[in-house]
């Protein structure tokens, strides 16, 4: 029988399990000395083929699924791959044409949800190799796949995805780097300045989860609203996409996540007192595109607040211009684009915990929900 080790929930256990999950899943891949990613055992595809490879399809449900929209800005900016992401039970029907040349990575925690199954069946019969991203040793998606990769975030029992979706994170940016240092598009030093980034990913994590009292707080002040919308851009919009679906599944709160800049062409005119918004607007200085991404989210913050909006914002820590506009904000150790969004789904998890617990429900066991849904 599974323990909570003094916990009052799994969910709880399970985001506090963070940081060595992350240990586990990046620390036996990589050589600090030499900048390297050591995963060709396990991705078991001839680097020729991943020399020759024209583009990945990514196949997932839930929260997979957002991993997998992460994963997709780190293919394309580490390993310059065009990389697609379709939700596991639209992929048949889009009637994909895929084949050789392309290779499927296929993103599921249980290893047996039926739908994502279903579309790594199709991507193979139609000539992709496949790589699957799981935390379940032999399971179905593992067995079927050409290579695995396993998340080492070890047995999430509580229904809501948590350690699983940051050690499936950390999973794709290892692949990344992987493809990137073998179609030789990495240099040395950058292999090396990733390396010291992801070494540091587990420690910054735990700092990360300090944060815990406010986002308690935050819940006892927020938990009778009834809707929220999350927002943020680039590769911070699956963190406010996940943190939406942790918000709604957990504590039944109607949640949209959106990316920022949609928000503007509809969602906007529904933002006002009762609809407190949830806004990534962390900034990496040593990124051009980070700061510009950075002072378009200044700005939508504005006009929010002009509509009334309540704001809760995660900033990265050292910033001193979102606090001043926003009513609530949760700092994050710095870290670089592509690896920030394992640190800021940690006070989103939290929060959507704790407004479970300010209303009584079941956490660990959502109504309506199962842990694998087996079924198409
Ligand atoms: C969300 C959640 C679900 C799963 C989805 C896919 O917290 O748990 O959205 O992510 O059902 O499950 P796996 O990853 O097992 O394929």
């Amino acid at each position: 029988m599974p323990d909570k080790n003094g916990f009052p929930h799994f969910m709880l256990k399970e985001i506090f399990e963070q940081p060595q999950g992350l240990r586990d899943t990046i620390m036996p891949r990589i050589s600090v000395q030499e900048g390297d990613v050591h995963i060709a055992s396990e991705v078991r595809i001839d680097r020729h083929e991943l020399r020759a490879l024209k583009r990945i399809n990514i196949v997932a449900s839930g929260t997979s699924r957002h991993a997998g929209l992460a994963g997709q800005y780190m293919f394309q900016d580490l390993a310059h791959v065009f990389a697609d992401v379709d939700y596991a039970s639209e992929f048949e029907y889009r009637n994909p044409p895929i084949g050789p040349e392309e290779l499927a990575i296929v993103i599921t925690q249980s290893g047996e949800t039926a739908d994502t199954m279903a579309a790594q069946r199709l991507a193979r019969k139609k000539g992709s190799r496949s790589i699957a991203i799981t935390n379940v040793v032999n399971s179905t998606v593992a067995n079927e796949a050409d290579g695995v990769l396993y998340t080492h975030a070890g047995p999430e029992i509580s229904i809501a995805s948590t350690k699983a979706f940051t050690a499936q994170m950390a999973v794709l940016f290892l692949v990344s780097m992987y493809l990137s240092q073998v179609r030789e598009q990495l240099s040395r030093e950058s292999s090396l300045r990733w390396i010291d980034e992801l070494t540091a990913l587990p420690e910054k994590t735990e700092a990360t989860l300090r944060c815990a009292d406010t986002c308690r707080e935050l819940a006892q002040r927020y938990h009778r609203f009834e809707d929220f919308l999350f927002l943020g851009r680039a590769v911070h919009y699956p963190v406010a996409m996940d943190g939406a679906l942790k918000l709604k599944e957990v504590s039944y709160v109607h949640a949209e996540g959106y990316p920022a800049g949609e928000a503007k062409h509809g969602p906007k005119a529904i933002i006002d007192e009762d609809l407190p918004v949830v806004m990534i607007a962390t900034c990496d200085p040593n990124d051009e595109g980070s700061k510009v991404r950075f002072d378009k989210s200044l700005a939508d913050l504005r006009a929010y607040k002009k509509q009334g909006a309540k704001i809760i914002a995660l900033a990265s820590e050292g910033d001193n211009q979102i606090a001043k506009l926003a009513d609530h904000t949760i700092f994050i150790p710095q870290a670089p684009e592509l690896l920030a969004p394992i640190l800021e789904i940690v006070p989103l998890q939290l929060f959507a915990y704790y407004v479970a617990v300010a209303k009584g429900l079941d956490v660990d066991r959502p109504r309506n929900l199962v842990k694998a849904v087996t079924q198409e």
